[in-house]
C-alpha cells in the first residue's frame, strides 16, 4: 500500500516521501480501516521533528486522524463490520491507503457526514470538543482564551464555543498576518503576542477570563495566571515550540489567583479512558450531521501534496484545518 514515510528525524521535509508499505493487520482490540480521508496535524511535525514519544521507530508513517470504512477486524472485535463508514483516531499510520485503530476510539460515521469534514474529527475536533468540556469544564456564558488562535484546533474551540453556549472569544496569533484568519474562524479580539499582549486581553476581558487554553508549554504560563479570573480554568495541552519541561508555579500562586492548572492529551485519554474519546468523538460528529457545527477543511489531493503542508505547519504558516484524499 502507499502511505507517508519518514525515514529520520528531520526540521524540514526532506526526510518524508510516499513510499510502499506492508498492509497493516489489526490486532486484538483493533480493526484496520480502507482510509478515504486523512487529517493533518500539528503533531505529526513534532513526529518529523524527532521528539521524544512521538515516533516509536524509523521509518515512520504518521498519522492520527482517520475517515474510510473497516476492512477487517481483530478478535475480541464486536459492534463494527467490514465494509461500514468509520472515523477513528489512530496511534499513528492514519497517512495510508490503510490504518489500523483501538476499535475502542473507532466509530460509525454518520450517513449525512462527509468523510473529508469527518476527518477533521477523532483528534482535532474532539480534542476541541474534550478541551473545552472535560477539561475546561466551560459554563454558560463564560470567557475563552486560546493561543495559535488561526490553527486547526484554534478554528474548531472557536466553532464550539458557540455551539456550547459560551461566552467571549479572545485569540492569540503569532503574527499580524493571522490575525483575520482567527478573526474569520469566529474570535471576537484577536491579539498578536507581542508586549501589549496581557493589556489587550485585560482589556477584552476586565475581570478575567474564565477558561485559557494553551498549545504553547509553559512560555506564556505566567500571563495566562495574570489575565485569568477567580474560578478560571488553564488547560494546557500542547509543547508547540518543543522546549524542555517546566515545573508548575508553586501552589500559592494558584491559591491567590484561585485558578487551576489542568492538563490535556488525546493520546493519553486513549490508552487510560478511550470512551471518553469515542464519546467526544460521536458528539461531534452528532453535531456535525445536525447542522450546528461546520469547520472549513482544505482538502489536499493526494499524500504527495502532504509534506508541504507539514512544512506549512512547521513554520507556524498553515491557517485552518488540512485534510487530505487518500481513495
Ligand atoms: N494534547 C492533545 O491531545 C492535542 C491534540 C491536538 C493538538 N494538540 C496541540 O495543539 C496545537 C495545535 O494543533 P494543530 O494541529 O491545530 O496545529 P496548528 O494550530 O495548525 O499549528 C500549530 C501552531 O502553533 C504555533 N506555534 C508556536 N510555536 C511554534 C513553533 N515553534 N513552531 C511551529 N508552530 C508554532 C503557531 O501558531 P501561532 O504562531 O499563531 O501561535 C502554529 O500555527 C499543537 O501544539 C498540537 O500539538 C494537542
Amino acid at each position: 500500500m502507499q502511505a507517508l514515510v519518514m525515514t529520520g528525524p528531520s526540521r524540514g521535509s526532506d526526510l518524508t516521501e510516499v513510499g510502499d508499505m506492508p498492509v497493516p493487520e489489526p490486532g486484538e482490540g483493533e480493526v484496520s480501516v480502507d482510509v478515504s480521508h486523512a487529517g493533518v496535524n500539528f503533531i505529526d511535525v513534532m513526529a518529523r521533528r524527532g521528539e521524544p514519544g512521538y515516533v516509536t521507530a524509523w521509518p515512520f508513517v504518521p498519522g492520527k486522524e482517520v475517515t474510510g470504512t473497516v476492512r477487517r477486524v481483530g478478535p475480541g472485535v464486536s459492534g463494527l463490520v467490514p465494509g461500514q463508514r468509520v472515523a477513528a483516531l489512530t496511534p499513528s499510520g492514519g497517512l495510508a491507503e490503510v490504518a489500523v485503530a483501538p476499535a475502542a476510539v473507532t466509530v460509525p460515521l454518520p450517513d449525512d457526514v462527509p468523510s473529508s469534514l469527518a476527518a477533521a474529527a477523532p483528534l482535532m475536533l474532539t480534542s476541541a470538543l474534550l478541551l473545552l468540556t472535560d477539561a475546561a469544564r466551560l459554563g454558560a456564558g463564560e470567557s475563552v482564551l486560546v493561543h495559535s488562535a488561526s490553527g486547526g484546533v484554534g478554528s474548531a474551540v472557536a466553532r464550539l464555543v458557540p455551539a456550547l453556549g459560551g461566552g467571549r472569544l479572545i485569540g492569540t496569533v503569532g503574527r499580524a498576518d493571522k490575525v483575520q484568519a482567527a478573526r474569520s474562524a469566529g474570535y471576537d479580539t484577536v491579539v498578536v503576542r507581542d508586549e501589549g499582549m496581557g493589556a489587550a486581553i485585560r482589556a477584552a476581558a476586565p475581570e478575567g477570563v474564565d477558561v485559557v487554553l494553551d498549545p504553547l508549554g509553559v512560555e506564556l504560563l505566567e500571563l495566562d495566571l495574570e489575565v485569568t479570573g477567580p474560578g478560571g480554568r488553564i488547560v494546557l495541552f500542547g509543547n508547540a515550540g518543543g522546549g524542555e519541561a517546566s515545573p508548575l508555579p508553586p501552589h500559592p500562586r494558584l491559591m491567590r489567583g484561585n485558578v487551576g492548572i489542568v492538563g490535556f492529551s488525546a493520546s493519553a485519554l486513549t490508552a487510560g479512558a478511550p470512551h471518553r474519546i469515542a464519546r467526544g468523538l460521536s458528539r461531534v460528529l452528532d453535531l456535525i450531521a445536525e447542522g450546528l457545527l461546520d469547520v472549513p477543511v482544505t482538502v489536499i489531493d493526494s499524500l504527495a501534496g502532504v509534506p508541504d503542508v507539514h512544512q506549512l505547519l512547521a513554520d507556524g504558516r498553515g491557517s485552518g484545518k488540512y485534510v487530505v484524499r487518500i481513495a
